[in-house]
């Protein structure tokens, strides 16, 4: 049987970046996951990350891309009613944001875990936790046939919102708050220059659009669409009308198109399980709660939920401390909340509900509010560039 410290399950940007730090400060780990390397990276999500985020993954040694290829925002478009609004980051909350593709974080994290000479175990199957509740906690998995165990001393579920991890956690221990919302995101990447420096978030009446990106080349654009689209029902054309339809017109304007290499549709959801933590089980990222896109906050949460539990196992074997480990859920839970409250405000100032007045009066009055209130841009701007660990 083999033996770890901490058993991580899921490569994901949580597992990783648990398996850096910690790695970094002389703790043993195995990470088990059970997709592919290659299909681990050819997942594409959200691009923005916090200075925090950043500052972590400095500490983490896997900043070194990211300084270069990352653009650094100082500050984020609202578009509504034909104008876009500019929201100063820099000028309201001290600091911008840096656009660089979650995916390029995970592969600098790979990178990095590959040339530390720590292990993954790709294509595992049938992972399985076992003993979290007692003093020795065990994972078993199956691959090429063979079964494979591993003793230690923690598990931490990073595995993603369909992961084994929180399955495995008795229900009557667990608590959970789900909203689900009425609407997705139509996603497109397109190797074209992006129509705007910034990120442009546009409120209309034909439903929100988003225009971000992943380099000066390439863009990446949403529209919200109905619940039961279709991939097929939205050849490129389609998209780019109806983008340019929501848009101001100086951003439509400036639309480039093209082929698009990626198109994918994605539900809308905000949820969250409590607590983080079951005896030697620690839940972290994806894997513990979820928010809707707007606003970037996935990535970031999994990285101020990583902040908290690797300071924690650090203090546990350098100091004998448990401290950290005890306080592990509510420190997380608590900057979850906030997190899950702004994007959820995101969320509803911007999209389109359906024949709802009272709610679209109130969308329109926050959106005034907004741009005729310093204070309330700063607010804004703070969740924006994200509350501190
Ligand atoms: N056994 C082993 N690995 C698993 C299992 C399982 N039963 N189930 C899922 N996994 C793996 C997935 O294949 C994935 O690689 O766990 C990983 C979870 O990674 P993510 O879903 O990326 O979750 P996380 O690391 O928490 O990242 C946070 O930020 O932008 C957001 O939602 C976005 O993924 C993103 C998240
Ligand atoms: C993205 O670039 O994919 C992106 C950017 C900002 C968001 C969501 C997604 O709020």
């Amino acid at each position: 049987m083999l033996r770890t410290q901490v058993a991580i399950i899921g490569s994901g940007p949580a597992g990783l970046l648990l398996g850096q730090l910690l790695h970094r400060a002389g703790v043993d780990t195995l990470i088990v996951e059970h997709r592919s390397r290659d299909h681990v990276l050819s997942r594409i999500r959200a691009g923005v990350l916090e200075p925090g985020t950043v500052a972590l993954l400095a500490e983490a040694g896997v900043d070194a891309r990211l300084r270069r290829e990352g653009l650094v925002h100082d500050g984020v478009a609202i578009a509504f009613e034909g104008t876009r609004h500019r929201i100063d980051l820099r000028a309201l909350a001290g600091a911008g944001v840096t656009v660089y593709g979650q995916t390029e974080v995970t592969r600098d994290l790979m990178d990095a875990r590959l040339a530390s000479g720590a292990p993954t175990v790709y294509e595992a199957e049938d992972v399985a936790l076992h003993g979290f509740d007692g003093a020795s906690p065990r994972l078993t998995w199956r691959r090429d046939g063979a079964t494979a165990e591993v003793a230690c001393d923690f598990i931490a579920g990073c595995d993603g919102s369909h992961g084994v991890s929180r399955a495995s956690v008795d229900p009557a221990a667990l608590a959970t708050y789900e909203k689900i919302y009425p609407f997705g995101w139509l996603g497109v990447l397109a190797d074209v220059p992006p129509a705007s420096h910034e990120l442009v978030y546009a409120a209309h009446d034909r439903g929100f659009a988003l225009c971000s990106m992943r380099s000066p080349t390439r863009s990446r654009y949403y529209v919200q669409c109905p619940l039961d689209a279709r991939l097929e029902d939205w050849p490129d054309a389609r998209f780019w009308d109806e983008l340019r339809a929501r848009l101001d017109p100086a951003s439509a304007a400036a639309v480039v198109t093209g082929p698009s290499i990626e198109k994918s549709i994605a539900p809308l959801r905000s949820f969250v399980a409590e607590p983080m933590r079951f005896g030697r089980l620690f839940l972290a990222g994806d894997a513990a709660h979820l928010v809707p896109p707007t606003g970037a906050k996935g990535l970031n949460l999994a990285a101020s939920d990583v902040h908290y539990l690797a300071e924690a196992l650090i203090d546990h074997y350098r100091a004998g401390a448990s401290a950290g480990l005890e306080a592990y859920s509510a420190r997380a839970l608590a900057r979850v909340w906030k997190a899950v409250r702004f994007s959820w405000w995101m969320t509803t100032i911007l999209h389109r509900f359906v024949d709802d007045g009272f709610g679209q009066r109130l969308q329109r009055a926050e959106l005034a509010y907004l741009m005729g209130s310093e204070a309330a841009r700063a607010a804004l701007a703070e969740n924006y560039v994200g509350l501190p660990f």
